[in-house]
């Protein structure tokens, strides 16, 4: 009660910091809503500050920086729906800063030898002030006793209370929403705060970023110029990740990467690529891939930093992500459509040829215009919102792969403004689909196959055990109907069980090898 209380004062001073950047009923919607949320936004506006942004999402950006790391992350997550919420609302909202003033070198210090158990001489020769610092964690660059450079991120004091509070404030929020304004059903209020805290409880434990950290650099392995800094252990705690430091230049530099004398049209080709390669070879992207966590060194060398969100694709989702690429590539939609039918995202009572049509509509203006001026990524996007016809249910991993496109894509046309994104995806595509159909991908197959028939054949003993058991059990205790033949009838059972058992294995043999 009390708890719910306190919630709900925070919830109001959300509201209040919303209402002063116009942005809980902006003006720019007071046509779709109720009277009374017009009334309020009305009345909102009296209050609001004076130089406020033209974008609505925009100012909902500003008031969400204001609010603290909690809402920073909702805003982030929220900017990912375009679907829901709009291009330009989204655009708006994607200006979100997340950057704030370091906290205190001595609290760093005190945080480091908590969290290392030790003194921080018995780890580094030195430690630097802050060089970045935003609202979950802040880097400092350091040297350890054995000469290397690295970074160190720590996590801010005290977050983790304030995030769990705010997120319940949110929850709250979700609560109201749902009731209040039936329509914002469709971002389903609930489910989507539960993203956010999901989300931000990985981000609040630095080994997880680790292990994601070091996943990605295995995974970097099938790229030909991508790199993930290497993790130091010994110095990387709950609170504490400390990696290589990586001695580059930001890709949102682009000023500096010029006067580097970096090929810019190559380091967007390979951006490109390497986000694909890792999707599609590997099952695993990088998902923050803005600029200012990609960088290059004087030589052409392309490294990322942040692994708070990764990305998982399943081998279906890899297929049918290449499957589709493959088909916009070489304009085969019967294809393309065969693969949303075989990954089982479309039910099957709808007609393929409609969809392959429905898949043509989304391609077919591509190829009049010149590619690089068509946005893969918006062209997913164009394709996902179709699917929605056709009662499909796209995996979310999917939807997370298509927003990291757009930050690649971006990042790729600041670099090169000519960069053409659908024949830098080529080679990736056609290497994962040369694999995948070729006579490594059968072998693969078969040996999918072959594993899971082990473990059938595995199973095999205990299930003629149950059954005999089963039998066992019935022929004790038999109902009184069946006491004569039943041990016949429980033979015959599972002599037929045997027998379809090795059936199947000799029908499986026949046509495999
Ligand atoms: N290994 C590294 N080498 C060099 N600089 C790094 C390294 N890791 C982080 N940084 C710097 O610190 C900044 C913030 O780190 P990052 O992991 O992106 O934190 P945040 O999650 O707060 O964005 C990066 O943008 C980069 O400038
Ligand atoms: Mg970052």
């Amino acid at each position: 009660m009390f708890r719910t209380l306190i919630d709900t004062l925070r919830l109001l001073r959300a509201g209040w910091t919303l209402a002063r950047h116009d942005a809980m009923f902006p003006a720019e919607y007071q046509a779709a809503m109720p009277a009374p949320a017009r009334l309020v936004g009305k009345v909102a506006r009296l209050i609001a500050i004076r130089n406020r942004a033209d974008n609505p999402g925009e100012r909902l950006a500003q008031a969400l920086e204001k609010l603290g790391p909690a809402y920073i992350k909702f805003g982030q997550v929220l900017a990912t729906r375009s679907d829901v919420i709009g291009e330009s609302f989204a655009q708006g909202l994607m200006r979100l800063q997340d950057r704030l003033p370091p906290f205190d070198d001595d609290l760093a210090r005190a945080i480091l030898e908590k969290e290392l158990q030790g003194p921080i001489s018995s780890y580094f020769e030195t430690l630097g002030p802050a060089i970045a610092a935003a609202s979950i964690a802040q880097v400092h660059k350091a040297r350890t006793l054995d000469g290397r450079d690295v970074a160190v991120k720590i996590l801010r004091p005290d977050v983790e209370r304030r995030i769990h509070r705010d997120i319940r404030a949110l929850r709250l929020g979700a609560k109201l929403a749902q009731s209040l304004y039936p329509k914002s059903k469709r971002l389903e209020p609930h489910a989507f705060v539960e993203t956010v805290a999901r989300s931000l409880t990985l981000e609040l434990d630095l080994r997880l970023e680790a292990a994601a950290a070091s996943e990605l650099s295995e995974a970097s392995a099938a790229a030909d110029n991508f790199f993930i800094p290497e993790v130091d252990w010994a110095r990387t705690s709950k609170q504490v990740l400390t990696t290589r430091w990586i001695e580059a230049l930001p890709l949102n530099d682009i000023a500096r990467i010029d006067a580097a004398g970096v090929n810019k049209v190559k380091l967007a080709a390979d951006l490109t690529d390497a986000f694909l390669t890792t999707a599609l070879e590997r099952g695993v992207f990088h998902a923050d891939l803005h600029g200012g966590n990609l960088f290059v060194t004087p030589t052409g060398q392309l490294w990322a930093v942040d692994f708070g969100i990764m990305g998982r694709l399943g081998l279906s989702e890899r297929r049918y992500l290449a499957e589709i690429l493959y088909g916009f590539l070489t304009k085969d939609y019967d294809r393309a459509a065969q693969a949303h039918f075989d990954a089982g995202y479309v039910p099957p009572h709808h007609a393929k040829a409609d969809f392959a049509s429905a898949l043509r509509a989304v391609a077919e203006p591509i190829f009049g215009k010149d590619a690089s001026n068509v946005h893969m990524s918006r062209v997913l996007l164009q394709l996902f919102e179709i699917t929605e016809l056709f009662d499909m249910h796209l995996q979310p991993q999917l939807v997370l792969l298509q927003k990291t496109m757009v930050q690649v894509e971006g990042v790729c046309r600041s670099l090169s403004a000519a960069h053409n994104m659908w024949t830098a995806s080529g080679p990736a595509v056609e290497r994962f689909m040369r694999r995948e159909l070729g006579p490594e991908g059968q072998v693969m197959d078969a040996l999918d196959d072959l594993r899971a028939l082990r473990g059938a054949i595995r199973r095999l003993p205990h299930f003629i055990d149950d059954i005999s058991d089963l039998a066992e059990r019935a022929r004790a205790h038999p109902p009184r109907e069946l006491r004569g033949p039943l041990h016949w009838g429980w033979g015959m059972g599972l002599g037929f069980l045997l027998a379809c058992a090795v059936g199947g294995i000799g029908y499986w043999l026949l046509h495999t090898l």
